[in-house]
């Protein structure tokens, strides 16, 4: 049994070290973390997941980035994360499932991830989606995927993806 809640202050250190397991060292290298310094991650789409015994089992944050010289609003889904031992019980899913209809709830139009297209194909991200977009270095842009929360969302769309307080 989990319990999907708002991730809190008092949450930071145990998240992450969530995401330390989780992923590769070096993962604040990747250009993810330098898009996500252009501003905090939205505070009611950054949740964590606990189990009976109150253990942090996953946790997911957005950030907001802009995308091309129109600066059009997107959501950047992750890090997402679930604890090895917790893996495989539909938690990541429920978490990001969660997560976006929260976003669309919120008036957000657009979701973008930098992630493995065979997961996050299941939430509606694919790489179609986001081919007008490009990523800042190193990342492979095979990997950027986009999800239009509400119709038409991409359309006119195209550019690179930067950072929320980047007004250039
Ligand atoms: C990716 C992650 C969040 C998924 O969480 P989870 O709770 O295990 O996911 P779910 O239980 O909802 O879904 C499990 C399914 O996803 C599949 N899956 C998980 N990662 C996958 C991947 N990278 N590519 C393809 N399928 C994947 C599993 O094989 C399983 O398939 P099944 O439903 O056919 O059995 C979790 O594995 C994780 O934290 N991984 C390490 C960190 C990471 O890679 N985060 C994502 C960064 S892009």
């Amino acid at each position: 049994m989990f319990r999907l809640l708002p991730e809190r202050p008092g949450d930071l250190d145990e998240v992450e070290a969530l995401y330390d397991l989780c992923f590769a060292p070096g993962r604040r290298a990747l250009s993810s973390y330098r898009l996500r310094e252009g501003a905090p991650p939205i505070p009611g789409l950054c949740r964590v997941a606990r189990d009976e015994f109150d253990a942090l089992a996953g946790a997911i944050r957005f950030w907001p980035v802009r995308i091309g010289e129109s600066g059009a609003p997107a959501l950047l889904l992750g890090p997402v994360a679930v604890h090895p031992t917790r893996q495989g019980e539909g938690l990541g899913g429920a978490l990001i499932a969660d997560g976006l209809e929260r976003a669309a709830e919120a008036g957000w139009t657009r979701a973008l991830l930098v992630g493995d297209e065979p997961y996050y194909r299941r939430f509606g991200f694919t790489r179609a989606q986001a081919e007008a977009l490009a990523f800042p270095p190193p990342t492979n842009p095979d990997r950027l995927l986009a999800r239009a929360l509400a119709p038409d969302a991409f359309d006119d769309v195209a550019g690179l993806v930067r950072r929320w307080d980047d007004d250039a």
